[in-house]
């Protein structure tokens, strides 16, 4: 079985064009946001910590990569930056690896972000999101978000998940699809 971050690519890879625009809404260490501009023209990436943005910029450059945009700004506001007509949003939530654990993305602006997201992918595009429930806030988003995320209209939006369904703590991928 692959892990979480490698199924989501390989699940992503396929709405990914040369001539296509991405987001990654939790820019954090870059580890997406330089997947995504290897297989896009464009990467829109949004944190609201400078040192995420800082070490992310670092990894873009030892890659070469020249075509991400970064953000400081929460992915709330991400409509405010983008047009519409988005081929995949990726969505990481949680706390920045190695950084202050008291600064995550929270429930309650992770669930309008993903709405606005869900507007701002063009018909046929993808919005990904990874649950850790492993931590006090991380829990309350997945319980809160994923039961919305389940119910959303269909066939407008096809839903689907991956996770390891023995393990509470595990990180929980879903993957919402646009109809075309
Ligand atoms: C788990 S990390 C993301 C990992 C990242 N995608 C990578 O590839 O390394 C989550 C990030 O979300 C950021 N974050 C928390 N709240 C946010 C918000 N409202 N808007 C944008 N980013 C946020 C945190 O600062 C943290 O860097």
């Amino acid at each position: 079985m692959q892990n979480i971050t490698t199924f989501v690519h390989d699940a992503l890879k396929p709405y990914l064009s040369k001539d296509g625009c991405a987001i990654d809404a939790t820019l954090g260490q870059g580890h997406d946001a330089v997947f995504l501009a290897k297989h896009v023209k464009e990467v829109f990436a949004f944190d609201i910590q400078l040192d995420a943005i800082n070490q992310a910029k670092a990894r873009a450059k030892t890659m070469g990569l020249t075509n991400i945009h970064f953000i400081r700004d929460s992915h709330i506001n991400m409509a405010v930056y983008v047009a519409l007509n988005i081929d995949a949003i990726v969505f990481n939530l949680g706390y920045l690896p190695g950084g202050d654990k008291t600064v995550t993305t929270q429930t309650n602006t992770t669930k309008d972000a993903i709405l606005t997201a869900l507007k701002l992918i063009k018909p046929g595009g993808i919005v990904s999101v990874v649950f850790y429930p492993g931590h006090p806030e991380g829990k309350r988003e997945k319980t809160t978000i994923l039961p919305w995320l389940t119910s959303l209209e269909d066939p407008l939006y096809k839903v689907y998940t991956y996770q390891i369904i023995n393990q509470d703590k595990a990180p929980q991928a879903v993957l919402i699809k646009k109809r075309l």
